[in-house]
């Protein structure tokens, strides 16, 4: 790929990144990275160049849930290519009818641990993602558009970010239980805020076993 002006480049471990931010932040040709640094799991284990993309389908073979986090920070170029991926999700009416908070304090994430009935590994992360779910902005759409729809662009925005965050090498760990109230006290979220999913981010300190899924014809039925 050439790099025009624009392009930025960065080293980590062994990982090579390239890609530009447009205007309006998002990222693009975003080129992750050398997979032996992403596959958790063993899984992925095929030998790749460093220059190499992690393919989708192996980004979503190497995702496990990670709870344990060394005490790494999260480069800045990694965060804002894990936003500008989850701004690429896709929304009811494209109305994206949810927020995404960005917490790297300490005392913050602490808080946010005990409202997620004290799991506390939550707090290990350098950073913890926050999204809610604004039922305003899907309110064109009446009832389903505030109880359901903000719920989804909010849930497919987890989804996305967990994808962006396995394909730059780093770990995240979905946390939906947790006390609404408490969180949103906690971090003094506007009235019009639902916290849906909580997202530590983070480099593993653990490599945890993988766990099972339904066969797919137990999962599936298949209406020929
Ligand atoms: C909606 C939702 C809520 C979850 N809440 C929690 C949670 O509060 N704490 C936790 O440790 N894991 C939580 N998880 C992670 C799941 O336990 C995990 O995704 C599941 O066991 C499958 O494992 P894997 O992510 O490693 O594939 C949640 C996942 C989802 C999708």
């Amino acid at each position: 790929m050439g790099r025009g002006k624009g392009h930025r480049e960065a080293r980590r471990a062994g990982a090579l990144l390239i890609y530009w931010l447009d205007r309006r932040g998002q990222a693009h040709c975003a080129k992750p990275i050398d997979s032996s640094r992403v596959a958790l799991s063993g899984r992925v284990t095929a030998a790749r160049t460093q220059r190499e993309p992690m393919k989708l389908f192996d980004v979503i073979q190497a995702r496990q849930s990670i709870r344990a986090f060394q005490p790494k920070a999260v480069e800045t170029d990694q965060l804002e290519t894990i936003l500008a991926t989850v701004n690429q999700a896709p929304s009811a009416g494209n109305l994206q009818a949810y927020q995404v908070h960005v917490f790297r304090e300490v005392k913050i994430r602490q808080a946010l641990a005990r409202a997620a009935l004290r799991q506390e590994f939550l707090a290990q992360a350098p950073v913890v993602l926050v999204f809610c779910a604004c039922p305003a902005r899907a309110a064109k759409y009446g009832q389903r558009g505030e109880q359901l729809y903000c719920v989804q662009d909010a849930t497919i925005a987890v989804a996305y970010a967990q994808l962006a965050a396995t394909a730059l090498g780093l770990a995240t760990c979905w946390i939906g239980a947790f006390d609404e109230d408490a969180v949103s006290r906690a971090l003094d979220l506007p009235a019009g805020q639902r916290p849906v999913g909580l997202l530590p981010v983070g480099y593993a300190a653990e490599t945890p076993p993988r766990t099972t899924r339904r066969q797919l014809s137990d999962l599936v039925i298949d209406h020929p």
